[in-house]
């Protein structure tokens, strides 16, 4: 495919089927690979929309700086995108994050401001509303309560799986913003109102980069739970895991969250007769090379356990 700018190569990304995961006959698992997104990760899609609209709003201008928490993906993929335009862009996020990511948002020119690690991304979201409301100049993008974030998905993301898998019987993201479920969910639905829409999330108290527990107490503006049909509790450990496996079994080398809706795919698949499951994998798994998730032994991962709650 030829593009005029990297900004028109986001999306379109491959459809794979993963042959090794299927239990039975007739029950096909299939991965949406996000990670093949110009810098990596799904959120090059909503970056895009999310400034495309603030532009056509007026909302940003030159004299602005864009400014958003993040755990770092919609931030990298910001960063692509004002590089390209000419904007300056400051990121806010858990100084707990993996140096890949601080060092690829600073490659492409972005300002960090560290939040406390401890408070996580919801730390990233205070430091972030405290700033925009004591400076005018600030424009917030603000993925968590910015329509332009599911409709990124709505648009684009859900078209694509529709176009190459339309008998889609189940769908299985990671719960982050809730941009991908909502977008991708509303859109499957109304494509067809049996696809089932389930979400991975992290227990609580446990970092799955990406992914939110809602009974943490955030639950973002964008995120609608009757969309949903159910929720996997997924360990960490049980993230990381599925990641490794993932690699080995497939050759797909995905992100942590990736692993966390692997690990999901795989109950949701044993438990069908027959039917077609999308598993999106968020991003590659680049960014993570300094955790060693590769080279830890699956001993040392402990047992695998799985709540499955339906709403
Ligand atoms: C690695 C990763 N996986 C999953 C998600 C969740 O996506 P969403 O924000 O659309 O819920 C994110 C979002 O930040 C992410 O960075």
């Amino acid at each position: 495919m030829r593009f005029t700018s990297i900004i028109d190569a986001i999306g379109h990304t491959p459809l794979v089927e993963l042959r090794s995961y299927s239990p039975r006959t007739g029950v096909r698992v299939f991965a949406k690979l996000e990670g093949h997104n110009p810098t990596g990760s799904l959120k090059d899609r909503i970056a895009k929309f999310m400034i495309d609209q603030a532009e056509r709003e007026g909302l940003l201008t030159r004299d602005k700086v864009i400014l958003e928490p993040t755990s770092g993906n919609t931030g990298i993929s910001l960063a692509m995108i004002a590089r390209v335009k000419g904007y300056r862009l400051k990121v806010v996020m858990p100084e707990n994050v993996s140096p890949e990511r601080v060092d690829m948002l600073r490659l492409f020119g972005a300002e960090i401001v560290f939040s406390s690690g401890e408070k996580g991304t919801n730390g990233s979201i205070e430091v972030a509303q405290r700033m925009v409301s004591e400076d005018a100049r600030y424009f917030m993008p603000y993925q968590y309560g910015n329509l332009a974030n599911p409709q990124a998905h709505y648009d684009t993301t859900a078209q694509e799986i529709i176009d190459d898998l339309p008998e889609i019987d189940m769908f299985v993201a990671g719960l982050g913003t809730g941009g991908t479920l909502m977008g991708v969910g509303r859109c499957l639905k109304d494509h067809n109102p049996q696809v089932k829409v389930l979400a991975a999330v992290p227990h609580p108290g446990e970092l799955i980069f990406g992914l939110r527990n809602l009974d943490e107490g955030f639950i973002p503006p964008i995120v609608d739970l009757d969309l949903l049909d159910g929720r996997i509790v997924v360990e960490s450990e049980d993230a990381f895991r599925s990641t490794r496996e993932l690699t080995e079994r497939e050759g797909i080398f995905a992100g942590v969250s990736s692993g966390a809706v692997m690990a999901c795919a795989k109950r949701l698949a044993s438990r069908m007769d027959k039917g077609s499951i999308v598993a999106l994998l968020a991003d590659g798994g680049w960014k993570y090379l300094s955790s060693q998730l590769w080279t830890r032994s699956y001993e040392d991962m402990g047992q695998e356990t799985q709540d499955m709650v339906w709403w």
